[in-house]
């Protein structure tokens, strides 16, 4: 049987397949950090379909001059049981940019040591920013506002870097990555704006916020809509799962052991979709002793769905009551519109609009041509096989 990988493995080069073409695109758009013109990223793309892992990859093959910090907002979140702040936020994104200064810097390593410091501080609910002030040159006002000093210097830090680097370091590029969780904040709007204002002024610093949610989601518009934070001054990029030939080719490179014929190998297809997440754990459950056709792939899929569908229970187990109830409604029923999704639910109008907002947000519902309807097909399936099997959805 093969050992996939079912997160991000920390030997990136090792199972990273391909995605030459997004590499040297996103690499052209962050070059430019060369010639003091910073661009601001957005990218999208479903869950499970390889955004992380791109990103990862993208940071690790970036030149020595250009610095890297790379935070995962569900982590962030999850430490948090769900109560996230925008202090908790900047003080993990202080923490990152930070560690990208440990080696070999020489004036910036000891401004590393007195930021660490900081950073001890502030989790301790100690904003004193006088030392660490003073050796980035960020000045920061005499105010009470802790927050307002912390994200402050926050946001200064990493042009300021670039500035004392003395020419050793070109750029800052920040990823901000499953970035629709802050959609959760009071005002995300508020928080995106920062970011807006500190950016304009920054000929250094690009920030590429990341998540599995799709294009045309409400918080993709607070961020880069025509009214929103950025203002459609972001580029934005779609990661699209690998193609028929990349599925085969990937299949081919990881996981020769497993055969195929060809009819088998389409429906491997149609089952995955080309997302490397199901690629990687429907072969997981495959053998090396057998030859995959068509109908023994269908019959494995329904056999192993719990696996295949693995990604999904860790999700699932995040989702609030009225979440789950929205999800289920538009699986047994089929895409609906509003109102008869409202009939469907037994909750107010206002009720239904947020969680419909924060699962749309989440890269699990869509919304076109007037219908709600349920994106993943592999969410769909799991919940399907498990309400027939068990009677039930998974509570
Ligand atoms: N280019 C790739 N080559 C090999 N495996 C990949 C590739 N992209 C993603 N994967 C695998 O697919 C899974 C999902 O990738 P991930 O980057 O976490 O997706 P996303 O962030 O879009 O939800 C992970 O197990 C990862 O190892
Ligand atoms: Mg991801």
């Amino acid at each position: 049987m093969p050992i996939l990988p079912l997160g991000i493995p920390t030997d990136l080069d090792k199972y990273f397949y391909n995605r030459e073409k997004d590499l040297i695109t996103l690499k052209s758009f962050l070059n430019t950090l060369n010639h003091d013109v910073a661009n601001q990223m957005l990218v999208t793309g479903y869950r499970g379909v390889g955004k992380s892992f791109l990103l990862k990859k993208l940071l690790a093959e970036l030149p020595d001059n250009i610095l890297t910090a790379y935070i995962d907002m569900s982590k962030i979140f999850g430490i948090q049981k769900g109560r996230i702040t925008e202090e908790l936020i900047m003080n993990s994104l202080l923490e990152e940019m930070n560690e990208s200064l440990r080696e070999d810097m020489d004036d910036l390593t000891r401004s590393y040591d007195i930021v660490k410091d900081l950073i001890m501080k502030i989790w301790q609910k100690k904003f004193d920013f006088k030392e660490a002030g003073t050796a980035m040159g960020i000045a920061i006002p005499d105010i009470k506002d802790n927050y307002e000093k912390l994200s402050k210097f926050v946001m200064e830090f990493p042009q300021r870097v670039v500035e004392l680097s003395n020419g050793k370091i070109n750029g800052f590029v920040i990823v901000i990555d499953e970035f629709q969780l802050i959609g959760e904040l009071e005002s995300p709007e508020a928080f995106f704006w920062l970011f807006r204002s500190y950016t304009q002024e920054q000929d250094n610093v690009s920030y590429i916020f990341t998540g599995s949610t799709s294009a045309s989601s409400d918080i993709v518009d607070k961020i880069n809509g025509i009214k929103g934070a950025f203002g459609g001054r972001m580029t934005q990029y779609t990661v699209d799962p690998f193609t028929r030939e990349e599925s085969e080719g990937y299949l081919k490179e990881r996981v020769s052991e497993l055969k195929f014929t060809e009819s088998g190998l389409n429906r491997f297809y149609k089952c995955t979709r080309g997302y490397p997440a199901y690629i990687n754990s429907f072969c997981n459950t495959m053998s090396g002793d057998v030859e995959y056709d068509d109908e023994l792939v269908i019959q494995t899929f329904y056999e192993k769905i719990e696996q295949i569908a693995i990604m999904w229970t860790a999700v699932w187990a995040t989702l609030s009551g009225k979440e789950k109830d929205i999800i289920t409604t538009l699986i047994e029923n089929g895409p609906l519109n509003w109102s008869d999704l409202l009939s469907k639910v037994d909750f107010s109008n206002k009720t239904l609009a947020k969680y419909v907002n924060i699962i749309k947000n989440k890269g699990i519902l869509s919304h076109s041509g007037k219908k709600y309807m349920i994106d993943d097909h592999m969410l769909f399936a799991w919940l399907e096989y498990k309400k027939e099997r068990d009677g039930f959805y998974p509570p």
